[in-house]
């Protein structure tokens, strides 16, 4: 396992021309931040070794390296989710090539199911904590040296870039809420009876992604900072029938409100 990640550590090494210390996973909300990169070096992911191979023809997705405005970023266009059938160790095998590369910071976003009878279609979420409800844990089995075998997890989330991040926000006029996060597998949407579970477990809202990525980068010593877009309700009352597209529609509306906080929070990071 070790040696694949510095296969692919020593492949990617070969051709950056910077030395990035930030990540950015560009899920749901974030895909326009893309645009807003400079000097632009692009991988796809079917030319890395090692990498998870795309079970969607033609999205293989790709790391880019470049500039966000003064910052050196590498990111992910295209992420890996465990109801794709990859194994844990596929969906987070890229984080660990970033701890290879000397990322110190990672960003993440996603779309979630609120469960908090405070929010919004549409709101944005600074993720505070998280609740892992995956079937698997990503670090189960052999320890990689790069962390203890039992990991703190007290601040998976970064307290000072979730502080800055609602600074940021208040500067812009950007409402933001807060609240913890609860990734489960999928990939069916909750029934009414799941998403209360999910609440009483002390959910704010419920998605199908994040958790491992962010479980692996704490191991390695990666701070993190998440936001998730709020693209429906699990709320008793007002739980509706939900798709995919749907999810999308309220994602692409979010999306300048959340790439204009990451953005600068990025910079200021
Ligand atoms: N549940 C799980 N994942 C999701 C949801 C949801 O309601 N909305 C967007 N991703």
């Amino acid at each position: 396992m070790l040696e694949k990640i510095q296969e692919t550590a020593a492949f990617l090494k070969a051709r950056m021309h910077t030395h990035p210390e930030t990540a950015i996973i560009l899920g749901t909300g974030l895909g326009s931040l893309v645009h807003e990169i400079t000097e632009k070096y692009e991988i796809n992911y079917a030319e890395i070794p090692n990498f998870p191979v795309s079970t969607v023809e033609g999205h293989s997705g790709k790391l880019i390296f470049g500039k966000l405005g003064n910052k050196d970023i590498m990111a992910m266009q295209g992420r890996f989710h465990f109801y794709e059938g990859y194994s844990m160790k596929e969906v987070t095998f890229p984080v660990r090539v970033m701890r290879e590369l000397g990322i110190k910071t990672l960003f993440v976003s996603n779309a979630s199911g609120g469960t908090n009878p405070d929010f919004e279609i549409g709101d944005l979420m600074i993720i505070t904590d998280h609740i892992n409800f995956f079937p698997e844990h990503p670090l189960r089995g052999k320890n990689i040296d790069y962390g203890p075998r039992f990991p703190d997890m007290s601040e998976a989330y970064s307290k000072e870039l979730i502080d800055k991040a609602t600074e940021i926000a208040k500067e812009k006029g950007i409402k933001v809420q807060k609240g913890v996060y609860i990734g489960t597998q999928g990939p069916t949407f909750e029934t009414p009876s799941e998403y209360k579970m999910f609440r009483i477990l002390g959910a704010d809202a419920v998605g199908m992604s994040t958790v491992p990525e962010v479980i692996v980068a704490n191991h390695c010593g990666i701070k993190v900072f998440g936001m998730s877009v709020i693209t429906d309700l699990g709320v008793e009352g007002k739980i509706v029938e939900v798709s995919h597209e749907e999810v999308q529609k309220a994602a692409d509306e979010a999306q300048p409100r959340m790439t204009t906080i990451m953005k600068e929070l990025i910079n200021r990071s």
